[in-house]
C-alpha cells in the first residue's frame, strides 16, 4: 500500500508538467535560428514581406499550441529540414511566443 500511496503521490506530482505547454521547456530562441533557416524562404514567397503573415493571416489553420506543435512537425518532414522532435518543440515554441500567442 506504501507503494501504491507514492505511485500516486507520483502521478499527481507530474500533472502540472502535463498541463504545460506541449513544447515542454524548449528554448524559444534556440527555434528562430532552425525557423529562419528552412522556414521563412517560403513562407515569404506566398506571403512577402517576412513571412509571418502566414501566421497572422485571416483565416490562419492554427488554433491550439498544440496544432502548431504537430504542423511544425509535419512540415520538418516535408521540407526534410531534419529536425529531431526536441528541435521541432524550439520552433513551435518559437511561433507561438512571436506568433500565435495561444494560452493553450
Ligand atoms: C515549400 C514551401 C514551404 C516551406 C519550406 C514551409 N512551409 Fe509552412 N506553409 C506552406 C504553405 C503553402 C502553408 C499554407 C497551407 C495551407 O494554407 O493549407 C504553410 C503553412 C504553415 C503553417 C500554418 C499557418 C497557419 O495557417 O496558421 C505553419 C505553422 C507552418 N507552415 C510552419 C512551417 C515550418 C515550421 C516550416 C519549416 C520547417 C515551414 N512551414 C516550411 C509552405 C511552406
Amino acid at each position: 500500500m506504501k507503494t501504491m500511496n507514492a505511485l500516486l503521490a507520483g502521478s499527481l506530482v507530474s500533472l502540472p508538467v502535463l498541463a504545460a505547454d506541449p513544447w515542454g521547456d524548449a528554448d524559444p530562441h534556440a527555434g528562430k535560428l532552425k525557423h529562419e533557416e528552412k522556414c521563412v524562404a517560403c513562407h515569404v514567397r506566398l506571403y512577402g514581406g517576412d513571412g509571418s503573415k502566414m501566421y497572422t493571416r485571416d483565416g490562419r489553420l492554427m488554433s491550439t499550441k498544440l496544432d502548431i506543435l504537430q504542423r511544425t512537425a509535419a512540415c520538418n518532414s516535408q521540407v526534410k529540414a531534419g529536425w529531431f522532435p526536441d528541435e521541432e518543440a524550439e520552433v513551435a515554441a518559437y511561433l507561438n511566443q512571436i506568433y500565435y500567442k495561444f494560452k493553450d
